[in-house]
């Protein structure tokens, strides 16, 4: 079969307003943006978003460009009857060991992020994902039809057991199973479409094919196989080591910006980004992979873009020093988030707000949930 992920922005086939608009319209050459009035008579069945992310810390700029920034203007950009659905996946953050009081915490602080980052509750089902049990109770039932042949060559599986080979007592059967647990969390609110970054795909590549396996076995169409949505800012990588992505759980915090960091912390880590020490500014990912992802969060934290690719903008910098550049980076991703951080301090002290937020996000999550479980347990013999 072959896999579907769109890129957001980026391809050439566009059948639905959502991809067209979803990131403003600059990389989508003009005569195929549709205007709302065309998409508004589109006769297209309407479309269910649901994406997560594992409350582990606070997101990073990798999480936002990636990933978070698309959920928040899929609010305003998608077809009115377009349902949201956002869940911080709690599940998935204990299949490493967690300390208790501090995933508590996390999970109150990643809550506030996403409020910050301007989710609305009011557009958006915000939830945990732990608050829902047919998220667990859905990925027994997938966990009967997934091949563990297929989990073993998973990337994620073999990137993170890698280090573990001698040490089978270590390799936990939750680790194995993640990407079943996240096919669950899609099908079970009948997603259309996930927009992710691109370590991502893999699992939701192994998502469609559970639900397509489940239709063939029991019949009809009761799962539905989503769709990827891959942000422009697929992989951003790690200021310390350009040829890693940048990520939340890497030891060193200045291979990172968090949403959190002050203007100076900002600033710092990005003076202290790894680079070369070739003359003038090019673009070339392969050749200079610090600069290029310095170059590529500019692209993409810039709010009024002037350029239609990272090379039309390498051009521009080419004469710029490896310091100008980095101030101009430092700059950008400024003003690109600090209107979240301080909204972020704002709801992080509001707690009877984000528990009435995680409620109202619960029941409308598990309304949804019960419609596919239903259909499910039917199927399956079970209801
Ligand atoms: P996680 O923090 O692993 O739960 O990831 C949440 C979302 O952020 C997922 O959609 C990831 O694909 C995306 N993401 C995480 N790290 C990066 C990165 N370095 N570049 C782009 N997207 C990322
Ligand atoms: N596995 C994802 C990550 O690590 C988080 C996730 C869990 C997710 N369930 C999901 C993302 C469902 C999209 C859809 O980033």
């Amino acid at each position: 079969m072959l896999p579907r992920v769109r890129h957001i922005g980026r391809d050439t086939l566009r059948q639905w307003s959502l991809a067209e608009s979803i990131l403003g319209s600059r990389r989508v050459p003009s005569q195929t943006v549709w205007s709302r009035d065309q998409s508004t008579t589109v006769t297209t069945p309407p479309k269910t978003i649901f994406s997560g992310i594992q409350p582990t810390g606070v997101p990073h700029l990798g999480n936002y460009l990636g990933a978070l920034r698309q959920w928040v203007t899929l609010q305003s950009e998608a077809a009115k009857d377009t349902t949201l659905v956002y869940s911080l996946v709690d599940l998935h953050a204990i299949t490493v060991q967690q300390d208790p009081k501090q995933l508590q915490q996390w999970k109150k602080e990643s809550l506030a992020m996403l409020l910050a980052i301007g989710l609305d509750p009011n557009k958006s089902t915000i939830f945990h994902q732990s608050d829902i049990p047919a998220h667990a109770e859905l990925m027994w039932i997938l966990s009967c039809q997934a091949s563990t042949g297929y989990l073993g060559r998973m990337t994620q599986w073999k990137d993170k057991t890698a280090n573990e080979k001698d040490s089978s007592k270590k390799l936990k059967l939750g680790l194995l199973s993640y990407p079943v647990l996240q096919a669950a969390d899609v099908l079970v609110h009948r997603a259309t479409h996930v927009p992710v970054g691109h370590d991502q795909a893999q699992h939701l590549e192994f998502a469609r094919e559970l639900a397509n396996g489940f239709n063939h076995t029991f019949g009809g169409d009761v799962l539905i196989p989503p769709e990827t949505l891959i942000s422009p800012a697929r992989r951003v990588m790690s200021l310390k080591d350009p040829m890693a992505k940048m990520s939340k759980s890497h030891p060193n915090p200045n291979s990172r910006i968090l949403l959190t960091d002050s203007e100076e912390t900002i600033r710092r880590k990005i003076k202290a980004a790894v680079t070369d020490s070739m003359d003038g500014i090019t673009y070339d990912p392969e050749g200079r992979p610090g600069v290029s992802n310095l170059i590529d969060i500019l692209y993409h934290s810039d709010a009024h873009p002037a350029y239609s690719s990272q090379d039309e903008l390498a051009k521009d910098l080419a004469d710029l020093s490896m310091r100008e550049l980095k101030d101009r980076v430092a700059d950008t991703v400024e003003t690109s988030i600090k209107h979240i951080r301080a909204s972020y301090a704002h709801f992080l002290h509001d707690n009877d707000h984000l528990d009435s937020v995680a409620a109202q996000g619960a029941e409308k999550a598990a309304k949804s949930a019960a419609i596919t479980m239903k259909a499910v347990k039917s199927a399956v013999g079970l209801g």
